[in-house]
């Protein structure tokens, strides 16, 4: 008889009747094929294809059976994955390194909603803050926000990174059909200068805003972005009294804000709730916010709420993130895959790998539990992909014929925003191609093994009728939640990102030892010294 695990302590994850009982299924499973699946059972596809608020997702052509599904769900359940869904959605501290609640969701309730966490109505603050942020955003695109030569501004320049980067940057191109044509935005993320000096020549100071996005506004490459874009700003206008009508900064931390010479009331406050990776829905999505305008970013939160009472309410054998997770296990802990590709046919969807890849490798790359102890089996994949069909002229050829397995995921519209002659058609054709041609395969010509296609590789498929601002929030949120599930149940704490801590220190050392020309450092491995020591030679 399976029984419940205690929630909080993943260390016996494997060693349950019900992770044994997946295994043992897995050696049943591991060999047969997808042909076979479909053979035995006409109805596969449509059983195995769910439906929420017009996403559908097909599932049918992954390495599974409704036994597997049962089992992974049992296993679901085990970790009582529903009562820790409640826990986030009710602001319970679940970043126990932190200590802090967890409540992106929060970011896009509706108006009429309340939720109070330790005393305050959190979903009244982000409301508060979405108003002054839409009024702003108004105001720049009705041209009333002037420059220091009284012309409207007209370009918007986000300085940020990772999740003050990635997030806007994606849905900024996702969304490029409902952009307002009188104003550009650009991303400049990079602490190599190239990224900034690659973008300040072609933008005019008089009618340029820089957007200083930083959640702790003490990371570097975004400071060294923003004082770079200062001191040009202030060169080109003559007087300091120039940066109030070209900065705003959005961030937790008035008092740096303060520092670095942003107005306090040039600034977006987000709170330290809202992770850096899941903050597009906050503040950190003004530039966006601004070339879609209010009505659509709206429309792009009611997206994630979507999703997000999706998560919360539908059984697990209906709940899109849920089934994403846990077939993400299945593969991962079992087949012992270690990647996951993701692949929009939308090339507006092209940064979108890129911005699940901080979302999924950040939260779940980590080998101790919430609770400190060693995993002991592999937690997340490394994500990656591209838009279609540009893959299929690269890389397919080993998802094809490779000796890895990849298990992908494939997103398609009904409709494109660019319609044009039979393009959408076309690309539509090789999304569905690729997903047959991966499953099936096909038995080259005798004697010719090379133009064997094995099949048998596995993918799920993601549809919408177009892609709409609704319908991105809809995607993201599936997301974030199937990273959350996955992360529950390997018992992670997928909300801190210690790993990324120990390079910004060792930089900011070698930084120095870069900067002086006195004694050859010798404070490192060998190795690190000779670098260093050859970078002062050369430079
Ligand atoms: O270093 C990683 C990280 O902290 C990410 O988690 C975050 O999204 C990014 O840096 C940027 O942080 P901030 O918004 O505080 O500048």
């Amino acid at each position: 008889m399976a029984r419940d695990l205690d929630p909080t302590d993943a260390s016996e994850l494997t060693t349950t009747d019900t992770w044994r009982a997946l295994a043992a299924h897995y050696d049943t499973l591991r060999d047969v094929h997808l042909r076979e699946l479909f053979a035995q059972d006409r109805g596969r596809a449509s059983r195995l294809t769910v439906e929420a608020d017009g996403l559908l997702v097909d599932f049918s052509k992954n390495r599974i059976t409704e036994q597997t599904l049962t089992l992974l769900i049992a296993l679901a359940r085990e970790r009582r994955l529903s009562s820790r869904i409640d826990a986030m959605f009710r602001g319970e501290a679940i970043n126990v390194t932190e200590n802090r609640p967890v409540l992106h969701t929060a970011l896009r309730l509706p108006r009429d909603r309340s939720l109070i966490v330790q005393g305050t109505d959190v979903a009244a603050e982000v409301h508060r803050v979405l108003e002054r942020a839409y009024r702003f955003a108004h105001d720049v695109r009705r041209g009333n926000w002037l420059g220091y030569s009284d012309r409207p501004v007209r370009t918007v320049v986000n300085l940020g990174i990772g999740g003050s980067d990635l997030g806007p940057a994606m849905a900024y191109d996702a969304l490029a059909a409902y952009r307002d044509a009188g104003l550009e935005c650009h991303f400049v993320s990079n602490i190599d200068g190239a990224d900034i000096a690659g973008l300040l020549p072609r933008v005019d100071p008089e009618t340029t805003l820089f957007v200083v996005a930083s959640k702790t506004f003490t990371t570097l490459e975004t400071l060294t972005n923003a004082r770079t874009a200062r001191a040009w700003l202030v060169e080109r206008a003559g007087s300091e009294r120039a940066v109030p009508r070209h900065f705003v900064a959005l961030s937790t931390n008035g008092a740096e804000v303060a520092q670095f010479g942003i107005d306090p009331t040039n600034m977006f406050d987000l709170w330290d709730w809202v992770g850096g990776r899941y903050s597009l829905d906050s503040a950190i999505g003004l530039s966006l916010m601004i070339a879609i305008g209010p009505d659509h970013f709206e429309a792009m939160l009611a997206g994630f709420h979507a999703m997000d009472e999706h998560f919360r309410t539908a059984p697990f054998e209906r709940n899109l993130p849920v089934l994403l997770g846990l077939i993400g296990i299945w593969y991962g802990n079992f087949f012992g895959t270690q990647t996951h590709a993701v692949l929009p046919y939308a090339q507006e969807l092209h940064r979108f790998p890129a911005y699940l890849q901080q979302l999924d490798m950040e939260s779940n790359g980590k080998s101790v539990t919430a609770d400190g102890s060693a995993v002991t089996y592999a937690t997340g994949p490394v994500v990656w992909g591209t838009s279609g069909t540009n893959g299929q002229h690269a890389y397919f050829q080993l998802l094809h014929q490779g000796t890895r397995l990849i298990p992908a995921d494939f997103i398609g519209f009904a409709r494109s925003n660019f319609p044009l002659g039979d393009h959408h058609d076309l690309l539509t054709a090789n999304l569905f191609a690729q997903t047959e041609a991966l499953a099936f395969g096909h038995d080259g010509p005798e004697g010719e093994p090379f133009r064997l296609f094995e099949g048998n590789r596995p993918s799920s498929t993601l549809l919408a009728g177009q892609l709409t601002p609704f319908v991105l929030g809809q995607l993201v949120a599936l997301y974030e939640h199937k990273v959350f599930t996955q992360g529950w149940i390997w018992g992670l704490n997928s909300f801190d990102q210690w790993g990324v801590e120990l390079g910004k220190v060792l930089a900011g050392r070698i930084a120095a030892e870069l900067q002086t020309d006195s004694e050859p450092p010798s404070s490192h491995d060998s190795s690190t010294n000779e670098l260093i020591n050859w970078y002062r030679r050369h430079r």
